[in-house]
């Protein structure tokens, strides 16, 4: 991947404020809305500052890019709190996880620097606790939401194919939590005086067959659906993803899918039903393929 060219920090805002990264995406935008209807100012690290909608989260920007630490230290400096939402869904374009992970340890060694409180959902979470700064990590299983990519592109699936394809037996549970749900236990994770490590889960505990039925009724197609093994599909999957020109579903998600990974074992902090907000967005829910690649990388 092409290194972001590095930009300076807008302007220097006065202490007390958070840093969220990625405000224009998915998660951290729902954290950044959070916390700007909380009245609190905000300051963005993306690479992707123009992406549609971005005028509807007032925040201030600079780069999220970890080749200048001095750089990244200032646009943290004077921060209360880092909501960290930094990681990449697959290993493209030189960039491994390993390089993510060293990422990861850049951008908190510059929050220490910096002196800021540090909270979000961590893979690298050693890193964080490791790390000497008072943090909170927040484990979302399957997110929904407007600007989600898995729930929408079974969708999109859903109303193009003749056939879609369920790994196994399509019995293994999720529990899918809503992207405003993750952003208020974040929230609430962070003004914690001790440090938490929570799971952010909604209140439903579906099979993945139930999930892809509530999905087909809400966009009211229903192609055939075929049962097939975990390796068919993801080799159906590289079809589409060949012609979409992304990466849409990897053997690890896959795997994780259907250990069972995506449900929590504590006592659900989400309440918002992902019925209901298949419902309600059953009009626009996989109008659009929704691409990893397009979002992050290109
Ligand atoms: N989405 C889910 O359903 C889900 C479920 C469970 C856990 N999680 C976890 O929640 C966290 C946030 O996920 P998300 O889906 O909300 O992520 P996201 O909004 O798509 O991206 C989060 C941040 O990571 C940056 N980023 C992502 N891919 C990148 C790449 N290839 N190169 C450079 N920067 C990249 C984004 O940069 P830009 O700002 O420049 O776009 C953004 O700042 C992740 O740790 C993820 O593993 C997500």
């Amino acid at each position: 991947m092409t290194e972001p060219e590095l930009q300076p920090v807008k302007r220097v805002m006065e202490p007390g404020f958070d840093v969220v990264t990625g405000a224009f995406s998915f998660t951290g935008r729902a954290i950044a809305l959070r916390l700007l209807a909380e009245e609190r100012r905000v300051r963005t690290l993306t690479n992707h500052p123009d992406r549609p909608g971005h005028e509807e989260v007032q925040v201030d920007i600079a780069p999220l890019q970890f080749a200048d630490r001095a750089a990244l230290v200032e646009s943290l400096r004077g921060a209360d709190t880092l909501y960290n939402t930094y990681w990449v869904r697959f290993r493209h374009a030189k960039l491994s996880f390993g390089d993510a992970i060293a990422n990861t340890r850049t951008l908190v060694g510059a929050a220490v620097e910096a002196g800021v409180y540090y909270a979000g959902k961590a893979r690298t979470e050693d890193i964080v606790r490791g790390s000497g700064l008072r943090w909170a990590i927040v484990r979302p299983t399957l997110v929904f939401g407007n600007g989600d990519i898995l729930i929408n592109n079974i969708a999109w699936l859903l109303r193009r194919m003749p056939v879609f394809l369920i790994p196994g037996l399509g019995g293994y549970r999720v529990q899918p939590v809503a992207i405003e749900d993750v952003a208020e236990i974040a929230v609430w994770a962070a003004e914690q005086s001790d440090n938490v490590t929570v799971d952010a889960a909604g209140p439903d505990t579906v099979t993945y067959g139930e999930l892809v039925e509530g999905i087909s009724i809400a966009v009211a197609r229903r192609p055939r659906f075929v049962l097939t093994s975990p390796r068919l599909t993801l080799w159906a999957g590289k079809i589409v993803q060949w012609r979409m020109r992304d990466v849409m579903l990897t053997k690890e998600e896959l795997e994780g899918l259907m250990e069972e990974l995506l449900v929590s074992h504590e006592k659900p902090r989400g309440t918002r039903r992902i019925d209901n907000w298949l419902l309600t967005n059953a009009e626009t829910l996989g109008r659009t393929y929704a691409s990893e690649l397009e979002r992050h990388w290109r």
